[in-house]
């Protein structure tokens, strides 16, 4: 079982308080002295210790975005876009529908290159700078490449990123091709990927910046910080739950993390910490299953499928920090369909919350759960959305209102628009039994707007 307990123990290898902690073996190491990823002795995953940990109070000073809670991480800045400070959206039509007491969905799809992944690239590759290396690599379904590839352009590094072909939505891609990573597309899924870029590091040919690397992790435990400070602000008190997408289990990690850590400083209590739940596609949900089945490590999946193709992973490496993070906080993991995601991505953006296939499963997550009676009437929710939607281009045109071919002449427009097939009061008057159809997916009490905003996404 991983050791997740943090202690007021410093070990000699500390540097400046910070040292890594293997939490398999308790092994420790100095930081920033050699090039590791894993435990040299177990292989186990290894986490950032700190000797002074932060309370609220220690964030006011200096810095913005992820920088901001420098106080909590092992830098007082890294190579910056500059990252952090997404929105927490109010979603009033989505709360209703599954009828919770609050619900706000953090956007993290705001970030520089669209992604959550910039929170722990903003501090990996500063600690590649640390440690002295001139190229960085990492396996991803996409978003990870897209931002690897950017801060790897910002701190003038040579950056590989390994995609499995033919499996990575077309505007990750581009971010990658544009900020002249070098693709490698491997005739493979993720997790061989991964196989692959272990194995380089491994040889010592570049640099591993997938959240293997715990120092990724730090960056991305400001998802939380922010969460916690911005909901205790809005209403008096912390989220009793979070429900993200879960693909390699490093965002669950991360945000277990810093409330371990929060709780350690004495800035919340062990009741205050959210109940941490992970939401999997159903083709690709070996957390999901380890949660039900009481297992300790996932199984690897060897086939895995979803059209939301970031979180289409089979063996999730952080499964071993995770696992406790779900268990502990009180959460649990759900599978939802990918008809489920797509009707979740279709309810965000008519919110005006436009997110990539992956990102909607936390809200698919949140109404099944709803359904199920797991999560109560009385919670305070918030989901993630991890991606924006221009990421996967294609999942949004095919979820999305078809383009309607019109002359080149307004009197044609105007009679367009108002007999023509995609009228608004004809859509309403059209889709209502279609509407029927579609109001039973979710958990009830849809409003107006929401309808309308639903069948126009339909047409
Ligand atoms: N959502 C999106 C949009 C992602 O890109 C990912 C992971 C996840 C959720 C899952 O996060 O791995 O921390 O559980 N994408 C990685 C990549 C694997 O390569 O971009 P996790």
């Amino acid at each position: 079982m991983a050791d997740l307990q943090l202690t007021d123990d410093v070990p000699s290898e500390a540097d400046d308080g910070i040292w890594l902690f293997c939490i398999d073996c308790g092994e420790t190491f100095a930081p920033f002295d050699d090039i590791r990823y894993t435990c040299d002795d177990c292989d186990g995953l290894l986490e950032v210790r700190y000797a002074d940990l932060p309370t609220f109070e220690d964030f006011d000073g200096e810095g913005s975005g992820v920088w901001r809670y420098h106080a909590a991480l092992p830098f007082d800045v890294g190579v910056t876009l500059p990252e952090g400070n997404t929105p927490l959206h109010e979603v009033p039509r989505i709360e209703e529908a599954a009828g919770v007491e609050n619900l706000r969905v953090k956007h993290e799809g705001m970030n520089p290159t669209g992604s959550f992944k910039d929170r722990g690239m903003t501090v990996g590759v500063r600690v590649a700078q640390e440690v002295g290396v001139d190229r960085l690599a990492c396996a991803s379904t996409g978003n990870t490449s897209a931002a690897l590839a950017a801060y790897g352009a910002r701190a003038g590094l040579e950056t590989l990123v390994l995609l499995p072909a033919g499996k990575v939505a077309a505007g990750k891609i581009a971010q990658a091709a544009l900020h002249q990573a070098r693709i490698l597309e491997v005739d493979g899924n993720f997790d061989q990927c991964l196989d692959r870029v272990q194995d380089l590091a491994a040889r010592g040919e570049a640099y591993l910046l997938n959240s293997l690397n715990p120092f990724r992790l730090e960056g991305q435990k400001t998802i939380g910080l922010e969460i916690m400070e911005e909901h205790y602000e809005d209403y008096g008190e912390y989220p009793d739950r979070i429900i993200l997408p879960v693909g390699n289990a490093g965002n669950t990690a991360a945000l277990y993390k810093c409330f371990r850590e929060l709780v350690k400083s004495g800035a919340i209590t062990e009741a205050q910490v959210p109940k941490l739940t992970g939401a999997q596609a159903a083709g690709a949900a070996p957390m999901v299953e380890a949660i039900r089945e009481g297992l300790d490590e996932t199984n690897r999946w060897e086939n895995v499928e979803t059209r939301a193709t970031a979180i289409r992973i089979g063996n999730p490496v952080n499964a071993p920090k995770a696992l406790p993070g779900i268990r502990e906080t009180g959460g649990t993991a759900v599978a939802v369909s990918d008809e489920e995601i797509t009707e979740a991505q279709r309810a965000l953006a008519g919110e005006g919350v436009g997110v990539e296939p992956a990102s909607a499963a936390s809200v698919a997550g949140l109404h099944k759960l709803r359904e199920e009676g797991v999560v109560e009437d009385d919670e305070s929710v918030v989901c993630l959305t991890t991606g924006h939607l221009l990421k996967d281009p294609d999942a949004a045109a095919e979820a999305g209102a078809a383009p309607e071919p019109v002359p080149n002449d307004t009197d044609d427009i105007l009679a367009h628009i108002d007999g023509g097939a995609s009228s608004v009061g004809g859509a309403i008057r059209r889709g209502a039994s279609k509407a029927a159809k579609s109001l039973a997916l979710v958990a009830g009490g849809l409003g107006a707007a929401y309808l309308y905003r639903k069948l126009r996404s339909e047409e």
